[in-house]
């Protein structure tokens, strides 16, 4: 999710992106097309020139999606008889698709799942990769579903030039991150696209059904594909699109081939989702809901690119705790005052300001949160205050995560992986 963003933020495969604006922007007023020349967001690219990053309610519009609001709040808080995690609340994750419909198989106790994926494209994650897989556990533990995890190697390897065997290492180092952000693994089934393709017919032929029923045209239009792309990134999208049907993991389901789907990721990922709602249909399985996060900020601002080849531009989940202290110290964009005479006079600007835009994500007490906004909005505290709530709360949940990761063991890894039954 790119996101936070995972892949979005690295500088992969630029060239298409402006027949993919040109494609993708659907409306045709001036307005629209003001936002298109702004912000352009698709699966391997995310830029804004505003400081304050995406305009996520024009986004909202050119996608057709729709914006997650308090009633859908009170109504998740209402079923699932607990307070709804930060992010929803705070609008982290701020829209949907067919959320409700989700809701309505919850409430009637029908069975649903998960799915969310990422692309191994590199063997170290920073804190924003953490966003989706942290929403995800929350979703896990609050509707007791199952989940599948995909880790698109196939993707990174067709998209990058890296080799099979970085690859390889990229996705064993990730799922260990994934591992440690606590899922239950009698719950979860993690896979590699290398590794499950060639040892699960199903899947496989749900991936073959979905390239027979998607033109050339349909992922011109919708990933701005050209005439010189090589025909494996054609055929992807049929692999993201797989796990969103039942009927590609017999193992978990079943014959079940009609269990609904929910996927929590970015929303630079929803080119391939709504590929797959066109399809669904066709094949005779529900088109899978989707619930949608922001993009994470590099810390040099919202509107510049977060790239895995630059440490500085984000905490990674390998930092030592005097690594977060200085690159938050050093690089951080501050909303803050030139001076601090200006600052205490007009306030500073937590909407720019990264190391509040970081405490939104990342701190949990939700009094303290309003109170940091409060007085840092009035001038009465200063940047300086910011980044040291920042650093207290990176360097705890860097720290207890890399403790979390070195209990993860190669059996482990391996019993994620392992095609079985669930636990539901
Ligand atoms: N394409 C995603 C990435 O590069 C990985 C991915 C696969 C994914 N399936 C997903 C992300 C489902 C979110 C949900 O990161």
């Amino acid at each position: 999710m790119s996101s936070h963003r995972c892949n979005a933020f690295d500088d992969i495969c630029n060239q298409n992106i402006e027949k993919n604006l040109r494609m993708n922007s659907i409306a045709e007023d001036s307005d629209d097309e003001y936002v298109s020349e702004e912000d352009v967001v698709t699966p391997w690219d995310v830029t804004s020139k505003s400081a304050k990053g995406i305009d996520y309610d024009k986004l909202i519009v050119r996608f057709g999606c729709s914006k997650i609001n308090d009633d859908l709040i009170s109504r998740i808080e209402a079923l699932t008889q607990r307070k709804a995690h930060h992010l929803l609340r705070r609008g982290v994750f701020f829209s949907h698709r067919d959320f409700n419909e989700l809701l309505n198989c919850y409430e009637k106790k029908q069975p649903f799942f998960l799915y969310t994926g990422r692309g191994p494209s590199s063997t170290s994650l920073h804190c924003g990769h953490l966003i989706p897989f942290i929403f995800t556990k929350w979703l896990q533990e609050t509707f007791n579903v199952p989940l599948v995890i995909q880790l698109t190697d196939d993707e990174k390897y067709l998209w990058r030039d890296i080799s099979f065997e970085d690859v390889r290492r990229a996705t064993y180092e990730n799922a260990k991150d994934i591992i440690a952000c606590g899922f239950d693994v009698k719950k979860t089934f993690m896979f590699s696209d290398f590794a499950f393709l060639g040892q699960c017919p199903q899947f496989y032929q749900n991936v073959v059904r979905i390239q027979k029923n998607v033109t050339f045209n349909q992922v011109k239009g919708i990933f701005g594909f050209g005439d010189s792309d090589c025909i494996g990134k054609i055929a992807f999208p049929a692999v993201q699109a797989a796990p969103c049907f039942s009927s590609s993991f017999p193992f978990i389901f079943d014959s079940n081939q009609k269990v609904p789907c929910l996927i929590p990721c970015a929303i630079d990922q929803d080119p391939y989702f709504r590929m797959t709602r066109d399809v669904a249909p066709k094949m005779h399985f529900p088109k899978p809901s989707l619930i949608f996060s922001i993009f994470f900020p590099a810390l040099q601002g919202a509107q510049t690119k977060m790239s895995a080849s630059d440490p500085n531009s984000s905490i990674f989940l390998t930092d030592s705790p005097n690594q977060i202290k200085n690159k938050i110290n050093k690089y951080a964009f501050s909303g803050g005052g030139s001076t601090i005479e200006e600052h205490r006079a007009k306030g500073g600007n937590c909407d720019v300001d990264i190391s509040f835009q970081y405490l939104r994500f990342f701190m949990e007490d939700d009094e303290r949160l309003e109170q940091i906004r409060k007085d840092y909005t009035r001038g009465e505290l200063l940047t300086g205050h910011l980044k040291k709530e920042l650093i207290e709360v990176l360097q705890k949940l860097v720290g207890e995560h890399q403790e979390r990761r070195k209990q993860i063991t190669d059996e482990m890894v391996a019993e994620f992986m392992k095609p079985r039954r669930l636990e539901i």
